[in-house]
């Protein structure tokens, strides 16, 4: 036998155990590991019953996403490994605990019976990597839990709990015992009982189950919500042939629009970003065994909507929070939205009145400072000003008690000279959170030069531990994300200038496949807090000598056009509509004259485009080369969590890759060629010139 499968006997049952940690995927050796051992079972008559489960903390978590890489990875050997399980003439049961989920979840779906502990989950998550189940799962789960429900669960990726999982058909029995016992106890009476074996294969979904019009329905929902993601059309195709083909033609068309998918960039690109998000909390050069801080009492300064999303993170984790504010309405107020918050979240089914109740009891406002001294990380989240909150980390490196890890959520500013006025910055990183900060998943983990290894690993683990996607960065103005945007946001501003207008500049950005383009985006944030940002930029001598540079948010700010909550900003607001506004578009004239930037008549999408990302992807290049971030997909990952960038593309690096480094490092050149480089806008990095030279791509990272 293999080392990753064994076969046992127990009595007159087979107990045939995967073990290859940490989730079971099904490399070869499994698969491989998995034929021997049914054929061990075929070839022995004295074995009555068969159970098949997994060692370590979880059932088979699919396929082994990385040998989606191999050129040559197909699914058909596995298929036959699960249609030679499913032909077995004794009865194979599935015993699952931790997650089965897409290949796992087919594994046991080819079994002839499915067991499971109360608190485990099944599910085909295949979708979230631009797939689509490929081991007959698109039509194994259709015939076990009907159609409405199977595409539910392929489109969404979503995984269900076992009991929701026996209510849909797809486990037969919740376990009360022990994962083994309890299935060996289970294998036993269905041995004695000797009743026909439930295959799943040769069923048929009854067509009078299929709710009308289910699958037009699907597909109008991706025409109304377009996605790049090349799985969900497919599942549905798949869907579809299960009601209406028999298993095996279900399972030929399974195969090629599997293929199609996995030779998909989308495809590619949503794999790329599952790995790096799992690679960015890895700190290179960090011992292993570092001890962790214990972090049990979080503090927040500063009730703000920052302040408060921040608090509700740890509040929902179960952890009590104190939160300081300077006045008592203020705190009121901060204490109120934190509610509020949570009223709407559970008015929307997300969660109990009492649980409500619950994370509230956990959150205690103060307007004393003393009240942190028991607290083991203390988040300052107060106005963004360098004297601000050095006052408020002054402050916090006298009440914190020993060993409590002190944070700053600025976006901007400079966490070294923040942590030196703490008086103790060993003690001191950067926690930058998104707005919403109890939504958006990304978290900037800014380490000072002076932050100890084990306050970096400690905020990296909690971070995961409230639902956080963890970077980290360096500390430089801006970090990963901000510093990247502002180049962004320089060229859009340079664009309308030139006579681009927002809607164009936002149109052909989301035509790429973002959310939302540079002027709405700013429109939304707030264009007097992005003006700000400028002009504090500008004070701290950050900025280059160029009155132009993002003038027109400035101008917008001073003309009293806050952004889509003043009913204007770069656009105009009918019931939250954006309309071009007439009057935008001739402050861009006026400013224009004013600096000499020449109008022009025609911009194009592609010249958008290259301008608003190339530069950016510039910056990531020098991000990199300064060290700020350790890896491309470092930088992937804030984009994508933390600024919208499309997932199929996989984020500014990878799609970096698919257009050519030559092709933007020329670019960069052209442009400076066209449009001047007297304020080094076109400079092109290092690292991407010796990228371009030397035909490297990011994927290629580290390079020797
Ligand atoms: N293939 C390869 N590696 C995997 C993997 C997989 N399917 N699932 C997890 N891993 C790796 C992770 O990269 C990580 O590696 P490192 O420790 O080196 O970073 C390690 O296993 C642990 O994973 P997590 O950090 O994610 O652990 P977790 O406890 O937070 O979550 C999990 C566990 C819920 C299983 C989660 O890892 C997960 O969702 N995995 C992906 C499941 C999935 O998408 N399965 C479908 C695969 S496609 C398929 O099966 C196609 C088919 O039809 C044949």
């Amino acid at each position: 036998m293999s080392d990753v499968v064994t076969l046992e006997r127990r009595g007159e049952t087979a107990l045939i155990r995967i073990d290859n940690p940490p989730v079971n995927a099904l490399e070869r050796a499994v698969r491989d590991g998995l034929r021997v051992a049914v054929a061990q079972v075929r070839d022995d008559p004295d074995i009555r019953a068969v159970v098949v489960y997994a060692a370590g903390r979880t059932f088979v978590a699919g396929a082994d996403i990385a040998e989606f890489e191999t050129p040559d990875f197909e699914t058909d050997g596995f298929r036959e490994v699960l249609d030679q399980i499913e032909a077995l003439d004794r009865p194979v049961i599935a015993a699952i605990h931790g997650t089965a989920l897409g290949g796992g979840l087919e594994l046991a779906m080819a079994c002839h019976y499915r067991v499971a502990v109360p608190t485990a989950r099944v599910g085909l998550p295949e979708v979230t990597l631009g797939l689509l189940p490929g081991a007959a799962g698109t039509q194994r789960l259709p015939r076990l839990a009907g159609a409405e429900k199977a595409l539910d669960m392929m489109l969404t990726g979503r995984a269900i709990s076992a009991r929701e999982a026996v209510q849909a058909g797809i486990v037969d029995e919740l376990l009360e015992d022990e994962l083994v016992p309890g299935a060996l106890a289970f294998a036993e009476q269905v041995a004695q009982r000797n009743d026909p074996l439930p295959r799943t294969s040769p069923r048929a979904v009854d067509p009078a189950t299929v709710p009308d019009q289910l699958f037009q329905r699907a597909r109008e929902q991706l025409v109304k919500r377009p996605t790049g993601n090349p799985g969900p059309s497919r599942i549905i195709q798949c869907v579809e042939a299960a009601v209406q083909l028999p298993f095996e033609q279900g399972v030929e068309l399974e195969a090629r629009l599997f293929q199609e998918c996995r030779e998909s960039r989308e495809s590619a690109a949503l794999r790329h970003r599952f790995f790096a998000e799992r690679e960015a909390r890895k700190i290179p050069g960090l011992p292993r065994d570092l001890e962790l801080r214990p972090v049990k009492r979080v503090g927040v300064v500063g009730a703000g909507t920052m302040g408060g999303g921040i608090a509700m993170n740890f509040l929902s984790a179960g952890l009590p929070v104190v939160i300081v504010e300077a006045e008592q309405a203020a705190l009121d107020r901060g204490i109120g939205l934190v509610r509020k918050n949570y009223e709407a979240s559970a008015a929307k089914g997300r969660m109990s009145a009492s649980q409500v109740d619950a994370c509230m009891a956990l959150l205690h406002g103060t307007l004393d400072y003393a009240d942190l001294a028991d607290c083991d990380l203390v988040i300052e989240a107060v106005f963004e000003n360098m004297q601000i909150k050095e006052t408020v980390c002054q402050r916090l490196g006298e009440v914190c008690k020993p060993g409590a890890i002190i944070a700053s959520n600025t976006s901007t500013l400079d966490v070294n000279r923040l942590a030196r006025a703490t008086g103790r910055p060993n003690d001191v990183l950067g926690m930058h959170f998104f707005s919403p900060a109890n939504v958006m998943r990304l978290l900037e983990v800014v380490r000072g030069g002076d932050t100890a290894p084990e306050v970096l690993a400690t905020v990296m683990q909690l971070a995961g531990a409230i639902g956080k996607v963890p970077v980290v960065s360096g500390v430089c103005y801006g970090f990963i994300g901000n510093r990247m945007l502002e180049s962004y946001l320089r060229e859009t501003e340079f664009l309308l200038l030139e006579g681009a207008t927002p809607s164009q500049v936002d149109r052909a950005i989301q035509s790429l496949g973002l959310p939302m383009g540079p002027c709405r985006m700013i429109d939304l944030a707030g264009v007097d807090v992005a003006a700000k940002v400028v002009i504090e930029h500008r004070a701290t001598g950050g900025l280059p000598d160029d009155p132009a540079y993002r003038a027109v948010v400035q101008a917008l700010m001073e003309q009293g056009r806050h952004g889509q909550k003043t009913g204007a900003g770069y656009y105009r607001y009918e019931d939250r509509k954006p309309l071009e506004d007439a009057e935008v578009l001739e402050l861009c004239g006026q400013l224009a004259r004013r600096f000499g930037i020449e109008h022009r008549r025609s911009i194009s999408d592609e010249e958008i485009i290259e301008r608003c990302l190339y530069p950016l992807i510039n910056e990531g290049a020098r991000i990199l080369e300064e060290g700020i971030a350790y890896r491309p997909g470092d930088i992937d990952t804030v984009w994508i969590n933390g600024y919208g960038f499309p997932d199929y593309l996989g984020g500014p690096m990878f799609w970096a890759d698919t257009v050519g480094v030559q092709e933007v490092c020329q670019r960069l050149a052209d442009y400076a060629d066209l449009r001047g480089n007297d304020h080094g806008y076109w400079d092109r990095s290092a690292l991407l010139e010796r990228m371009a030279a030397q035909g490297l791509a990011f994927s290629d990272w580290p390079f020797s």
